[in-house]
């Protein structure tokens, strides 16, 4: 069936400039794209044994089923349109999950994967599965919290599910963090959700995603029945990455507030404490993933290597030295679209597009959703403006792509991507310093309203 073309796009400007005469989009129409996008990757059912789901397809047919952050991301866009469908994607995500707390990184509900993509897909066995066996970067109950702020109209959504949101960060505890360091690892490149970033090249070498090595990573996993300790206990090749521990401690402090649980406090008190005394480099400005039992940094420049600049805790020395050194050095992570996914400096490098290639350099809109509130939280509100435009502009040049070029700004990749409309959060909610919290949002609903 031929869906309907997205509303026709506006090239005016609204939000700031970087130069007279470049492309923009204004709020409205913006909105108006995003909630289209949204609307047209729905998809809701039952499955044969009446388990309800209502999900966004981050880009249908190539992406058609439900990713676990791609899943966080949409629902926190959707909460200005429309709370209800924003509740049901993240009920649908849990519901997914095992009685343990573990809860898969992809979902496939109404449509398994294919026969040819089935024995890469990191499942229990080739056949039959209704989900992988492997996570993906936990940011559940951060998002939890974010649409609970935006649902006035069921308030209980804030605790109906606290329990199993416990459940699911002590599974992540428990079995993913077996030398107790507060840092949790990941036994699979694509838990983090950076499938192909250098970063990993090193370390699950001719394993690492997209080369047929993987179908080996998979299936040695498999034997072990993703049992996580055991996993990491027999193979040197996990990481404590730092992406993933930026999620984790945030989301910890989302827990913490719905639960009123301290414990919660606690643990990311401790997470962001292991990031900056085990991760950051003082000599390099930068903090590195850990990998293997003997913790080697692993010193590749990556979006990953900034984002503990979203922890309202961190020293604001370190938050500067990120900002000025990194994020706006030209050398490195400054660019004329977007915040890219690796430093310039980097010989892996890479600002195009290639088949099996997509956290080697691009510009992805997760990244600026981050990293520009920390951005102004820490007084860099002009230059935060002017990145955020330049993702703008990228939107109204070339819609929702999955990614951009982040030196000429070509669109890349899936076309009608679902988390590129987190654009949406940032522009309808500047006052925002932080992913969410009270030092960072405002705690209004329905925002759209209001712009
Ligand atoms: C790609 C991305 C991953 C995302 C998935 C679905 O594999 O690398 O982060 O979750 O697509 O959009």
């Amino acid at each position: 069936m031929r869906r309907a073309a997205p509303p026709a796009r506006a090239r005016s400007s609204a939000v700031p400039q970087p130069d007279a005469g470049r492309a923009s989009i204004e709020a409205p129409d913006l909105n108006e794209q995003a909630e289209w996008l949204l609307r047209r990757n729905w998809r809701a059912g039952r499955l044969a044994d009446g388990t309800p789901y209502g999900f966004t397809c981050p880009s249908p047919p190539r992406y058609r089923h439900q990713w676990y952050w791609d899943s966080c991301f949409h629902a926190i866009v959707w909460r200005h349109f429309d709370p209800a469908r924003a509740r049901e994607e993240l009920r649908t995500l849990l519901r997914a999950g095992r009685l343990d707390g573990f809860i898969p990184h992809t979902v496939f509900w109404h449509d398994r994967a294919g026969w040819r993509r089935a024995p890469f897909y990191a499942t229990q066995s080739v056949r039959h599965n209704l989900a992988t066996a492997h996570m993906q970067t936990p940011l559940l109950a951060l998002a939890w919290e974010l649409v609970a702020e935006s649902s006035p109209d069921e308030p209980s959504f804030a605790t109906e599910a606290v329990d199993q949101l416990c459940l699911h960060y002590d599974w992540l505890e428990s079995e993913r963090d077996p030398d107790g360091d507060g840092l949790i690892s990941i036994i699979h490149p694509d838990e983090s959700g950076l499938d192909d970033s250098p970063k990993y090249d090193e370390v699950f070498g001719w394993m690492r995603h997209y080369l047929p090595g993987y179908f080996w990573l998979v299936e040695r996993s498999r034997r072990l029945g993703y049992d996580s300790r055991a996993i990491i206990g027999r193979y040197d090749e996990h990481v404590e990455d730092v992406l993933v521990n930026v999620f984790y401690a945030l989301a910890l402090r989302s827990l913490a507030r719905l639960s009123g649980r301290d414990r919660y406090r606690e643990r990311a008190d401790r997470t962001e404490q292991a990031l900056v005394e085990r991760c950051w480099d003082e000599r390099a400005g930068m903090f590195w993933d850990l990998a293997g039992r003997y913790e080697r940094p692993i010193s590749v420049s990556t979006w990953s290597s900034l984002a503990p600049l979203a922890l309202p805790s961190l020293p604001e020395e370190i938050g500067r030295r990120i900002v000025e050194e990194q994020i706006l050095d030209g050398r490195r992570f400054a660019t004329p679209f977007g915040i890219p996914s690796v430093s310039l400096e980097e010989p892996s490098f890479r600002a195009g597009w290639h088949l099996f290639r997509c956290w080697r350099g691009p510009t992805w809109v997760n990244t600026g959703w981050l990293l520009i509130p920390a951005m102004r939280r820490l007084g860099y509100t002009r230059e935060s403006e002017r990145i955020l435009a330049s993702y703008l502009e990228l939107v109204a040049r070339h819609g929702f792509r999955e990614y951009y070029n982040p030196l000429n700004g070509e669109g890349l990749a899936a076309r009608h991507f679902g988390w590129s409309t987190l654009l949406v959060d940032l522009v309808l909610d500047r006052s925002r310093l932080g992913p969410c919290g009270p030092s960072g949002s405002s705690g209004t609903s329905n925002r759209v309203a209001a712009s």
